[in-house]
């Protein structure tokens, strides 16, 4: 299966239940390697970057094992402490692993993550962090060799910017360091939150997770636990912009509504009504979508980067002229090509992405240039008139359980297709 082909016009309705956080999964099953027994943890996506989480932790020693959405690790005994630059390329997030590595053998090797989709992913802050608690870092032929000779210690890390997986790596190498760490500007996102939980349930003692200032007082050992994964924000928002723009009514379950106010706000200002009741929303297009005069991408929570192409998809589709910026990657338009094939009408100027909305979107053969622009071009499909085929589609993949499965769902006309 190398493509999706879509026949758009279908108007969605119905409900599905949107699936675990593919960037909460992925630093919990990083920590699973500090709690030195069984974990279990309930409400994992079906993805590639979760089946690549596996094959680093079973490279490292643990026994992993998933049934459904259930995966158990067994992090008893690890025998390696180095993440196989294969993998590294397969995912750039692996970075996460560092800190818990680190945090459980004293040492790491790891290749430098290359860039990504979307321009260059630097992990400075990572890596200043982790020598502030007493690592030491020597670069060489493209691979990082990270040693705490005298083990790991906490810091007083104030991060120039409040950067998720440099928040998440200092977590994983504070947690069972000597003595006390505090985070100062340390990212807010849910996900954060999340890893928090689940290391807590394991004997840490973490607080202030979710907030700007983080403490975390380092224990001696963490022990095995049970741990269900928060939602996925961004699979929420690319499953209500898909019923935005076919002028559809859809039910999301297994949602937190708290987590995504700010993707709510920008589809209730296109004139969608949006009803959140407990762990569901309840999207309702209008029959024409307003455009929103500007949205702008910022740190939780604000409106999340990850959400962009998907809000830029949508309002390609809206009356009037919409402004998007995106203030937190460098290059995260390479997907505004791809989509302006279908007819929409785009034009970009550095962060800035000016959209007039047109009602004239045409299918087209096209390919996902990265995760979330690969979303972005499912959305253009369901609106626009005729086939579309969409290529490349291991992006997708990587972030999405079972997209096609639950557009069909919701009457998409949208298959696999290819060899
Ligand atoms: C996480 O990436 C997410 N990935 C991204 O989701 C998300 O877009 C991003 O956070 C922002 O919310 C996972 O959680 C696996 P950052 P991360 O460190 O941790 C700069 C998706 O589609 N920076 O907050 O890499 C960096 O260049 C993915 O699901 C430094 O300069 O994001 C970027 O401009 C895409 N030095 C900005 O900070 C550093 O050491 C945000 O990066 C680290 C980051």
């Amino acid at each position: 299966m190398t493509e999706i082909s879509v026949n758009g016009g279908k108007r969605l309705s119905g409900e599905i239940s949107v699936q675990g956080a593919k960037n909460s999964v992925l630093p919990v099953l990083a920590a699973t390697l500090l709690c030195g027994g069984e974990s279990v943890i309930h409400n994992c996506p079906e993805l590639s970057d979760v089946e690549t989480s596996l094959k680093i932790l079973r490279h490292l020693g643990c026994k992993c094992s998933k049934e459904g959405s259930t995966v158990t690790v067994d992090s008893g005994s690890i025998t390696a402490y180095d993440i196989p630059d294969s993998l590294m390329r397969e995912m750039r997030s692996s970075v996460v692993f560092l800190g818990a590595v680190i945090g459980r053998t004293g040492k790491a090797v790891i290749s430098s993550p290359g860039g990504c989709e979307l321009g260059p992913r630097p992990i400075d802050l990572h890596l200043s962090s982790l020598e502030q608690m007493g690592v030491t870092i020597q670069e060489e032929h493209g691979f990082l060799n990270c040693t705490a000779e005298k083990g790991l210690h906490g810091a007083e890390i104030h991060l120039s910017f409040p950067s998720v997986g440099a928040t998440e790596n200092i977590i994983l190498a504070a947690a069972t360091a000597e003595g006390s760490t505090v985070i100062h500007n340390a990212a807010k996102e849910p996900e954060i939150s999340d890893l928090a939980d689940f290391l807590n349930r394991a004997g840490a003692r973490i607080y202030g997770s979710g907030s700007d200032t983080i403490n975390i007082y380092g224990v001696k050992k963490l022990g095995g636990t049970e741990h269900t994964i928060i939602p996925d924000r961004i699979a929420a928002a690319t499953y209500m912009a898909c019923a935005a723009v076919t002028g559809g009514s859809v039910t999301l379950n297994s949602i937190m509504p708290p987590h995504m106010m700010s993707v709510l706000w920008c589809f209730k200002e296109c004139g969608c009504a949006v009803v959140s009741s407990g762990g569901s929303v309840r999207l309702t297009a209008p029959s024409k979508l307003r455009r929103v005069p500007t949205v702008r991408s910022l740190v939780y929570p604000g409106f999340p980067t990850d959400a962009g192409p998907v809000a830029v998809a949508m309002l390609s589709a809206a009356e009037g002229t919409s402004v998007f910026v995106e203030n937190i990657f460098e290059n995260r338009f390479r997907y505004i090509d791809e989509l302006k094939r279908f007819g929409a009408k785009i034009k970009t100027e550095g962060k800035i992405a000016v959209i007039e909305g047109t009602d004239r979107l045409s299918g087209v053969h096209c390919k996902a240039t990265d995760l979330r622009g690969g979303a972005a071009l499912v959305i253009a499909a369901l609106r626009a008139d005729g086939e579309s085929r969409i290529g490349e589609i291991h992006h997708i993949e990587r972030g999405y359980d079972d997209i096609v499965g639950n557009l069909s769902a919701l009457g998409a006309d949208i298959k696999y297709s290819g060899d």
